[in-house]
């Protein structure tokens, strides 16, 4: 499977080729974008309710999970946001364990809403060490509820969630899964780790345009739900369930992009996870090893790298805005450094429709697009 993209813009009236390779939003397959360009159906009626039934039959799939998996018209944030409001009250201890940009924001969005949010921020590249988790839980708790990141998309490492359930379990804490950049391209087995919530974005992974967000509860989760006094209304995922009941979604919810992720849900089903998984791991090692043959180093510490985002350091005679300028030109579409790692880092996207074919043409132009991105050395 090549992912070629043909992309049109107004701006470039020529089709053009490009090999968009950011973490997200990720290239569709024809037939996926072609399921977008369906007739509007009614969606409170009978073909609606067999198309979300459908979808979130075949997402518990991908969750490994037989909780609740709810749809939410909403990027992958306001999923983050939904795990937080509904299970949470004002003032509840929160422990959040960020390696990077988007678990800081997980924790962000719960203090946002006042929780009383105690952060453990691990060093950017690393992932978090289980006894360090074990140890601040001890020392800080008890906690109402843990948030973690499994697949950290701004440095490119994949914290084991296993590992850290197993200790976050020992407490009575709910375990809030940030699995936007993971579930379906990685393994994530909601059930049998015992993770609360569990949540994705479909622009990732799943081969879809940005748009819906998907959310599990577990049985613990919706107890804590009956008791969390945080305001909700659009991300009540109590109303979203009682709807899903009836087939239908509370609001109306973005119908194209459901066409799309049934067709993708489809098409994953037809290739079979476990093979999803391995394509994943292979394209994550053949970028690593590829990225190391150019002479770079990776950001990551290699034994928690990413299988579908690889962060790669800017060395001093490189400069990085050029670098994926010169690459731009060239039609391959990578990602810079976010907050800190800006213009320390480039982000290799490896996810979704992509296959070791696509890497070695990432790699290609990376190799020409090097020499002409050094920066020149000042004059005396
Ligand atoms: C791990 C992770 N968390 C959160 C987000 C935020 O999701 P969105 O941009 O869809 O709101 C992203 C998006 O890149 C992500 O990769």
């Amino acid at each position: 499977m090549t992912a070629t993209v043909v992309a049109r813009r107004q701006s470039v009236p020529l089709e053009e080729t490009v090999q968009l390779r950011i973490p997200g939003p990720t290239p569709i397959p024809g037939p996926v974008r072609e399921a977008m360009a369906r007739q509007m159906i009614n969606h409170r009626g009978p073909e609606f309710a067999e198309l979300i039934g459908a979808v979130t039959r075949r997402l518990k799939g991908f969750f490994q999970t037989s909780n609740d998996v709810l749809l939410l018209t909403a990027s992958g944030t306001g999923a983050l946001e939904a795990a937080v409001v509904n299970t949470l009250s004002p003032g509840d201890r929160v422990l959040a364990v960020s390696i990077g940009v988007f678990g800081d924001r997980f924790a962000e969005i719960a203090r946002a809403y006042g929780a009383d949010v105690v952060s453990l921020s691990i060093s950017p590249g690393q992932a978090a060490d289980p006894d360090v988790v074990k140890r601040a839980l001890a020392t800080s708790g008890p906690f109402k509820a843990v948030l973690v990141t499994h697949n950290e998309t701004s440095t490119g490492v994949t914290n084991d969630v296993e590992a850290i359930a197993q200790v976050v379990h020992e407490s009575d804490a709910l375990l809030l899964v940030d699995a936007i950049s993971s579930v379906g391209s990685i393994e994530l087995k909601t059930d049998d780790w015992g993770c609360d919530v569990v949540l994705t974005g479909s622009q990732k992974g799943w081969m879809v345009p940005p748009g819906l967000a998907m959310v599990s509860v577990s049985a613990k989760a919706w107890e804590a739900y009956q008791t969390a006094r945080l305001p909700r209304f659009y991300w009540d995922l109590g109303k979203a369930r009682s709807y899903l009941e009836r087939g239908q979604t509370p609001a109306t919810p973005a119908l194209s992009i459901l066409f799309a992720l049934d067709t993708a849900l489809e098409l994953m089903e037809r290739e079979g996870m476990a093979e999803i998984f391995a394509r994943h791991r292979r394209c994550g090692d053949r970028t690593r090893n590829g990225v190391k043959a150019l002479g770079l180093e990776l950001f990551a510490d290699e034994a928690h790298a990413s299988d579908t985002v690889t962060a790669v350091k800017v060395p001093n005679d490189l400069d990085a805005a050029r670098l994926l300028q010169v690459l731009r030109a060239e039609g391959v579409v990578l990602a810079g450094g976010q907050g800190a790692q800006a213009g320390k880092i480039f982000r290799i996207g490896h996810l979704g429709w992509i296959s070791e074919a696509d890497i070695d043409e990432v790699l290609a132009a990376l190799a020409r697009a090097m020499p002409l991105a050094r920066r020149v050395p000042a004059s005396r």
